[in-house]
């Protein structure tokens, strides 16, 4: 029997380059070597955006994402969370056994805490959804970027701790995160993230991209300077996307001298837009079918929650609410 990969991103925003090749890249390469179950994560993507048509464009716009980079609906369970109404029931079970100072310490609350005036109930309970995610679907691994690793690391917690009280009930998941990827850089050198406002979005248009990459942030060596790739901005993004060889290529070109910031942007800018252009094609092409797109969404949901309702009856039993 093969494994269970489970994952999912945010309708929070466009998504970006450090989205695709710090997750969706692994969503998509695994999608034949595990039963995977990949879902947009609707509700928690609530705690942030409280505008109805904001959210349901967004929606529908990751699940295009996720149809063009090339998950296949016929191999994954592509769905959206909120379809998946147990998990909230679930939730809940782990809020009872949560104590809140064991969720103050979440990095991502802190953060949030820092920034907003007021932090919703539902920011500050977000690492508990994302434990019922995963551990309601007995996934195996996790792919995420590094910034989700202490997510996982609640929820293998949440599960030890509800098996101790409840007797065995969950699997502990195990993230997976590619090394190179962990944290792919924005054009300011930070991690790449809608909140930094510092990302190439993978699915803009041309200009979009070119306004993106021409912003990577640089020192101001002249054109003939031997440069540093090592510590160049520009140089982490041509990693992603060219060959070793060419990558050595492009090294020798930095530390000679000769090679202007402006021509490195302009390369990397090609490299982008041949490497979307194909996936661009597919997302058109299924955004004039769009009932097709609502049709793989409600079966994925359809047949995840079949898996969901079997281990419900086991989890509610095991609570007490089941007789
Ligand atoms: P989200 O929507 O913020 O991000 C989606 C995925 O993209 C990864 N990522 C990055 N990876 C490398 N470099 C970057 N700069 C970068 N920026 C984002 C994230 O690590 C993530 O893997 N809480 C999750 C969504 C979620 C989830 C789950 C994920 C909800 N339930 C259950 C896994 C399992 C989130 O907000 O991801």
């Amino acid at each position: 029997m093969k494994k269970r990969l489970l994952s999912g991103i945010q309708p929070s925003g466009d998504i970006h380059i450090g989205n695709y090749f710090g997750a969706i890249k692994q969503f998509v390469d695994l999608q034949n070597e595990y039963d995977s179950m990949i879902f947009i994560a609707d509700l928690h993507a609530i705690t942030t955006i409280q505008n109805k048509e904001e959210l349901s464009k967004n929606i529908l716009n990751v699940a295009l994402d996720y149809l063009a980079c090339g998950l296949d609906p016929q191999k994954v369970y592509l769905f959206k969370q909120s379809d998946i109404n147990e998990v909230t029931e679930l939730a809940w079970y782990f809020n009872c056994i949560t104590p809140m100072p064991f969720l103050e310490r979440a990095t991502s609350y802190k953060d949030a805490h820092m920034k907003a005036k007021e932090v919703n109930v539902g920011l500050f309970d977000y690492p508990i959804l994302m434990a019922a995610d995963i551990l309601i679907q007995d996934a195996d691994i996790v792919p995420v970027g590094a910034d989700q690793k202490q997510h996982i690391e609640y929820a293998r917690d949440i599960a030890l701790k509800f098996n101790k009280i409840y007797g065995e009930t969950f699997k502990l998941p195990e993230p997976l995160i590619l090394k190179n990827v962990a944290i792919v850089p924005g054009v300011d050198g930070r991690k790449m993230s809608k909140s930094y406002k510092n990302t190439i979005p993978l699915f803009g248009t041309n200009e979009e991209i070119k306004k993106a990459v021409m912003k990577i942030v640089t020192d101001s060596k002249s054109p003939e300077e031997s440069k540093n790739p090592d510590t160049c901005n520009i140089f982490s993004l041509h990693k992603l996307f060219l060959k070793d060889t060419e990558l050595g290529v492009l090294r020798n070109k930095y530390e000679k001298g000769g090679l202007s910031y402006k021509e490195s942007k302009d390369m990397l800018y090609e490299e982008i837009v041949d490497f979307i252009t194909p996936m661009r094609e597919k997302r058109e092409m299924y955004k004039k079918d769009l009932d097709k797109v609502y049709e793989i969404l409600n079966e994925g949901a359809r047949r995840a929650k079949i898996l969901v309702e079997k281990k419900m009856k086991i989890i509610r039993s095991n609570i007490g609410v089941n007789f």
